[in-house]
């Protein structure tokens, strides 16, 4: 008998990841996932500890679920980061709603988890790192996946930002073996991915074993990579400034499946914050591996993440952070505001910022980047770009895909580009999204 499986994921992409691969664990016990949770069999919360409002939601949901599980009697599970993070205190807090409480280490032991409830009813709370590697338990994937695909190649991190609760809820730095990667690397091929992204805390701090058995790398893997049949580009997210080593800048120069666009996080431009958010580099390093990315990819585009407000952070660190911003000029970035995280050394730091000045900054700094990631678009205009086509467009006749630096492109044309890289002559340059003319070579098919 089939049952229904919903699963609401918040937060960052290795959510999006570790939620494909609960489906995955629980497809074989009769699980078929479902749009709505008002007719699932079992709800999973896959939840994110990064910022308070995001732990908030999650209760806030819990209280939404109270009432279709007494209706239904649908099963409950709180999953990622926040189950790691406040497992005890959800379970108490979640009690009569929250059936199991699972770490992200520990989802492969659903099955089991879900079976417990069912015969013996109560609670399961299983937020252990086990000594098993969870990918050694989890069974491959079925069924089509989209022309992009998200691979975990690394978990957890051994840096300890003192405002980041990662390294708490995901442990320590563990990457997978090559071999396994390049398995599950076929999979995706094999169902249907042509482009994929890499994923980790401390992405570029991997290194697993090798096909050889002596470790690898990350510029290893990528170009390991890079020679499967089928598969198109690589991307990889999130990286650290100080595991930008030699071998991965000329990785970029080298492997033409390795996207020119860069995810690499320097979350401030103050010298005195860095050293306060233990991030163990200066903003002078950052410009400094920029350079050299830069001059191995020229066409490289930047990403970052900022916090404005981190505790100590005064009028003339956040300048320094606008100035760094101006010099570096981003494609895109993310920024948020500093949010006290319990158990990490900055939530204790005595000069926490008001509020008030917290979000004044973050105006001033998002206007900035909103500027940057505009004249970015616009500066494509003319430019012939490679897009990798994912999906039929809104208006019937349009065929939809990406640019190299993640922004969609519309053009007109049809289903069979799915899938293909073609040239696109940008012509217009909207908002959000860029349309154009498909020139008619294949790049890579
Ligand atoms: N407050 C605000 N932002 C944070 N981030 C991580 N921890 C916090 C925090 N306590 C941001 C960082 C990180 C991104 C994933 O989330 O910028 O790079
Ligand atoms: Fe958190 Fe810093 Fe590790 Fe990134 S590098 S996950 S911000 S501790």
């Amino acid at each position: 008998m089939t049952k229904k499986l919903f699963i609401k994921t918040y937060g960052c992409q290795m959510n999006v990841y570790d939620s494909a691969r609960m489906a995955d664990v629980l497809a074989p016990h009769g699980y078929a996932p479902t749009e709505t949770p008002e007719d699932a069999d079992l709800v999973i919360l896959n939840t994110c500890h990064i910022r308070e409002k995001a732990a908030e939601k999650v209760y806030s949901e819990l209280g939404r679920l109270r009432a279709l599980k007494a209706a239904r009697g649908t099963m409950v599970a709180v999953a990622g980061c926040v189950a790691q993070a406040e497992g005890a205190e959800l379970a108490r807090r979640g009690a009569k709603v929250a059936d199991i409480v699972v770490g992200p280490q520990s989802y492969h032991r659903l099955p089991e988890l879900i079976a417990k409830i069912a015969r013996e009813g109560g609670q399961a709370l299983e937020t252990e790192f086990p000594p098993e590697d969870k990918f050694d338990h989890l069974p491959d994937g079925t069924g089509a996946v989209g022309v992009t695909a998200f691979l975990t190649v690394q978990e957890g991190c051994d840096k300890f930002c003192s405002f980041c609760v990662v390294p708490y809820t995901r442990g320590a730095e563990a990457s997978r073996p090559v071999a396994a990667i390049l398995k599950e690397a076929r999979m995706l091929i094999a169902r249907g991915a042509r482009e994929l992204t890499l994923l980790g805390q401390n992405v570029n701090a991997y290194r697993g074993a090798g096909e050889d058995g002596a470790p690898a790398d990350f510029a290893a893997l990528i170009r390991r990579l890079a020679a499967l049949d089928g598969l198109h580009r690589i991307r990889y997210t999130t990286s650290h400034p100080n595991d930008m080593g030699d071998a991965l800048i000329a990785a970029h120069r080298d492997v033409e499946a390795l996207m020119p666009f860069l995810h690499l996080p320097v979350q401030s431009g103050s010298d005195a914050v860095l050293e306060a958010m233990n991030r163990r580099h200066s903003a002078d390093d950052y410009r400094r591996i920029v350079a050299r990315l830069r001059k191995a990819r020229p066409d490289l585009a930047l990403s970052s993440d900022f916090i404005v407000g981190f505790p100590g952070e005064r009028d003339a660190d956040f300048e320094a952070t606008l100035k760094l911003i101006e010099e570096i000029e981003f494609a895109q970035a993310f920024s948020f505001k500093y949010s006290r995280r319990p158990g990490t050394p900055a939530s204790v730091m005595r000069t926490q910022i008001p509020e008030a000045v917290k979000a004044e900054r973050l105006a001033v700094l998002q206007s900035l980047i909103t500027k940057q990631q505009a004249a970015f678009n616009r500066a494509q205009e003319r430019r012939v770009l490679p897009v990798l086509f994912e999906a039929a467009g809104r208006k019937p006749g349009q065929i939809t895909g990406r640019s190299p630096y993640l922004q969609p492109v519309h053009v007109a044309g049809t289903a069979a580009l799915i899938g293909h890289v073609h040239p696109v002559r940008i012509e217009t340059v909207l908002a959000n999204s860029l349309s154009g003319q498909l020139l008619t070579e294949a790049v890579a098919s």
